[in-house]
């Protein structure tokens, strides 16, 4: 849909070396995105509230090189300023896919410096920051180069359409506040191939809704999101999946419109469940909770009753558990958090992240 074979350069008059920085963010989605098909397309549409802590900070310098040799992007690549070549391999094959798009990669010498504002420790995915970081820098090259993407909500499609490519997840991190990727009647242009935002659509009180990470554990995931993806294919419980999380949407969309803290609260905790009773489900089955993610979300389904708070959780496909809640309780959960859940995380790691603005360019 973007393949473009014009966008290449004029070795008579070349540009001269530049870069083009970009920060973005990680994303949760309140319902998940888990099964795809074809290339990167979504099962089921997914929608997200966009982070502002975690980020990914990514440049791109770039330097024309005079001969085109063969069609691989000529790429150094550093992560936290050191070499790390299984990054760099990802990388390079994702921006050698990518030649299509942006024929013009072919002809640049590419320096990539990449970090995130997590501590690596942390052990949380960084796909959906580190994804829509690069395309950004990718869509911003082209800019420069050829004045091809002057529009924001052209600039902002393709960035998205390029990050799902990278990681699925990582299209919905394009835009402030909230997003939302795959086709659905309930969202005007929404579309399989790139998220569209929905921040217009939502209530004050979720554009600065906090979602503190307790990290329960760092380690390795035992079963990748990719790997997981591709479980749903055999998983009896895929269909009526689907059709759950297309009506969930229409629930969510209209919490998020009103307001309604509880109905929202609810859908991201059954959906954070859902996605894991999916996994153990699956064949092989397996799971990613830890006993710590379960001792987490009793204690908070218990605060909750006794307090009213209106505190609920959320998982990605990992052990950490996100807890979402508004700003006016920020006292109180924090002291709940410090009292009574931190025990259960690694070393008592806990990030405090809220909902945020979308990427900037730096
Ligand atoms: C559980 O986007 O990481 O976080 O497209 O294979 O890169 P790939 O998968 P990824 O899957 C994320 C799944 C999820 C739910 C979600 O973010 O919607």
């Amino acid at each position: 849909m973007y393949e473009n074979p014009r966008l290449i350069l004029d070795s008579s008059n070349p540009p001269e070396a530049d870069s083009v920085v970009w920060r973005s963010p990680s994303n949760l989605a309140i319902i998940k995105y888990w099964g795809k098909h074809g290339l990167q397309l979504p099962r089921n549409p997914s929608l997200s509230l966009t982070l502002a802590a975690s980020c990914t900070d990514t440049s791109i310098e770039y330097e024309f090189k005079e001969a085109v040799q063969g069609s691989a992007v000529d790429l150094d690549f550093f992560f936290h300023e050191e070499e790390n070549e299984a990054f760099k391999a990802k990388i390079q094959d994702f921006l050698n896919s990518l030649l299509p798009v942006f024929p013009f990669l072919a002809q640049l010498h590419l320096t990539v410096r990449t970090g995130n504002s997590f501590p690596h420790s942390a052990g949380i995915a960084s796909s959906a920051s580190g994804m829509s970081a690069l395309a950004l820098g990718l869509c911003s090259l082209e800019d420069r180069l050829f004045g091809t993407l002057q529009d924001p909500g052209d600039f902002d499609r393709k960035a998205s359409y390029v990050a799902r490519l990278g990681s699925g997840s990582a299209c919905r991190s394009i835009f402030s506040h909230a997003a939302v990727w795959g086709e659905t009647p309930l969202v005007p242009g929404s579309s399989d191939a790139f998220a569209v935002p929905v921040g217009e659509r939502i209530h004050d009180l979720f554009k600065s809704m906090h979602d503190d990470i307790l990290i329960v554990s760092t380690g390795e995931k035992s079963v990748s999101s990719r790997a997981g993806h591709a479980l749903m294919d055999g998983n009896p419980y895929a269909e009526p999946r689907y059709a759950q999380a297309r009506q969930r949407l229409g629930v969510l969309l209209g919490a998020l419109e009103t307001g309604d803290l509880e109905t929202f609260g609810k859908i991201a905790e059954d959906e954070a469940l859902t996605l894991h009773a999916l996994m153990m489900c699956s064949n092989p089955s397996y799971m990613l909770m830890h006993p710590n993610s379960l001792a987490i979300i009793e204690r908070v389904r218990a605060w909750r009753a006794e307090t009213k708070h209106p505190v609920y959780f959320s998982l990605d496909a990992g052990p950490n558990i996100h807890l979402l809640y508004p700003e006016d309780i920020v006292t109180d959960v924090r002291k709940f958090i410090e009292d009574d859940l931190a025990e259960f995380c690694e070393n008592g790691f806990v990030l405090n992240d809220w909902v945020g603005e979308g990427p900037e360019e730096m």
